[in-house]
């Protein structure tokens, strides 16, 4: 176990309450992506740096991204600014930021990881010094979450070169040649593992696991490509940090939910927006925190429909460990205000009946 300066799980932070498995009278939140685009004061910041890899890898405006919406809206945690595809940047791939969005050089089947570091990763610590920074800018009460992509959609970034509609050359190599594409989803693993040992010994509370594209697996694909590296990775944090929740986050996941819940290790699941609470309330909630699931396009628009999704979504898992937050990440169109009118949705006492 290694010396940490964060309160233990379990301490006045109510994020960490739920994800030790306590009920709690009002939910702690917080939203996927909330930095970013949609927050004036996080487009002015970013003119700061002229790559968005420069940004996330300068401590001082990365810290300060982590720390507007917090100070605007009064989240229970604040999520490190950061990007999963920073971990491909430090194994020695090509990534870029453009206008549609990243960009790598990907990596061929046939060459496998030739091409990567083998020897872990490098020059991500000031990311590290970005965690301490917000750690000392926070306030007691609000935990910090650190965060990686899962290998699987890591991989899937490294292997098209950026988005995908179809997955065709990741599938299309884990099929072909499992053993080759196992080497590289071990790859992940291992820098990964290091990667948030680097965040929780920098002062993170807990981690997340984003596996954005976990929805497009077959059953024996979910539970090798998904479930086991998670498994490895929830294992090998656990032996380091005991203490340290993580939180997966498996979208798209559907009928898998029940399986990634009982195999993977962690501590609390992320819901998307298709997922029914109830059946989340009946199948999840007993062996793991549940966290979700307000359609990202509902805090767009606003008004009594949020008002009502709201109250439905606390009604069926506010009586179990349970975090508010975002089906998926906040959309850049979305207005500041109606974020200020969720928070303070969620400051009212549970409806009673
Ligand atoms: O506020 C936060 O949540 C913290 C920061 C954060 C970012 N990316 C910043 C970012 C987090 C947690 C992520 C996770 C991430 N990154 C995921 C998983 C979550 C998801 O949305 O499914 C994925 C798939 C990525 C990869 C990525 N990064 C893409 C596909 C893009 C382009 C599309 C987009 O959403 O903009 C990015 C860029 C990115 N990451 C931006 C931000 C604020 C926008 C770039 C900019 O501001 O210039």
């Amino acid at each position: 176990m290694e010396e940490r300066a964060t309160v233990p799980a379990g301490g006045q932070k109510p994020l960490l309450q739920a994800l030790a498995g306590e009920t709690l009278e009002r939910p702690p939140w917080w939203l996927m992506r909330q930095a970013g685009r949609y927050l004036p004061e996080y487009r002015a910041l970013r003119t700061k740096a002229p790559g968005f890899i420069e940004f996330c890898l300068n401590p001082e405006l990365a810290s300060e991204a982590t720390l507007q919406p917090v100070r605007r809206f009064g989240m229970d945690a604040a999520i490190l600014f950061a990007d999963i595809l920073l971990v491909p940047h430090a194994l020695g791939q090509k990534v870029e930021f453009g206008e549609d969005g990243p960009m790598l050089e990907p990596i061929a089947e046939g060459l496998g990881i030739s091409g990567l570091r083998q020897g872990g990763i490098a020059g991500l610590d000031p990311v590290y010094e970005t965690v301490r920074r917000c750690r000392a800018g926070l306030p007691v009460e609000t935990a910090l979450i650190g965060f990686a992509g899962s290998p699987w959609t890591v991989a899937t970034y490294m292997v098209e070169g950026g988005a995908s509609r179809d997955f065709r050359r990741t599938k299309a190599w884990a099929y072909r040649d499992p053993l080759g594409f196992a080497a590289l989803i071990e790859l992940i693993v291992e820098a990964t593992v290091d990667y948030l040992s680097g965040q929780i010994a920098a002062g993170a509370d807990a981690v997340q696991l984003f596996d954005s594209w976990a929805g497009v697996l077959s059953e024996t694909g979910f539970a090798r490509w998904v479930i086991e590296p998670t498994r490895r990775i929830t294992a090998r944090l656990k032996e380091r940090f005991p203490a340290v929740p993580v939180i997966g986050f498996p979208r798209g996941a559907g009928l898998f939910y029940q399986h990634y819940v009982a195999e993977s290790g962690i501590a609390a699941i992320g819901i998307d927006t298709p997922v029914s609470p109830a059946f989340a309330r009946e199948m999840l909630q007993g062996r793991v925190a549940v966290q979700g699931n307000l359609d990202p396009v509902v805090l767009l628009v606003g008004g009594t429909v949020m008002v009502e999704e709201v109250r439905a979504i606390r009604g069926a898992l506010g009586g179990g460990p349970f975090i508010f937050n975002l089906g998926h990440g906040v959309l850049p169109q979305t207005p500041p205000e109606n974020v200020a009118a969720l928070a303070h949705l969620l400051a009212e006492p549970a409806d009673i009946g």
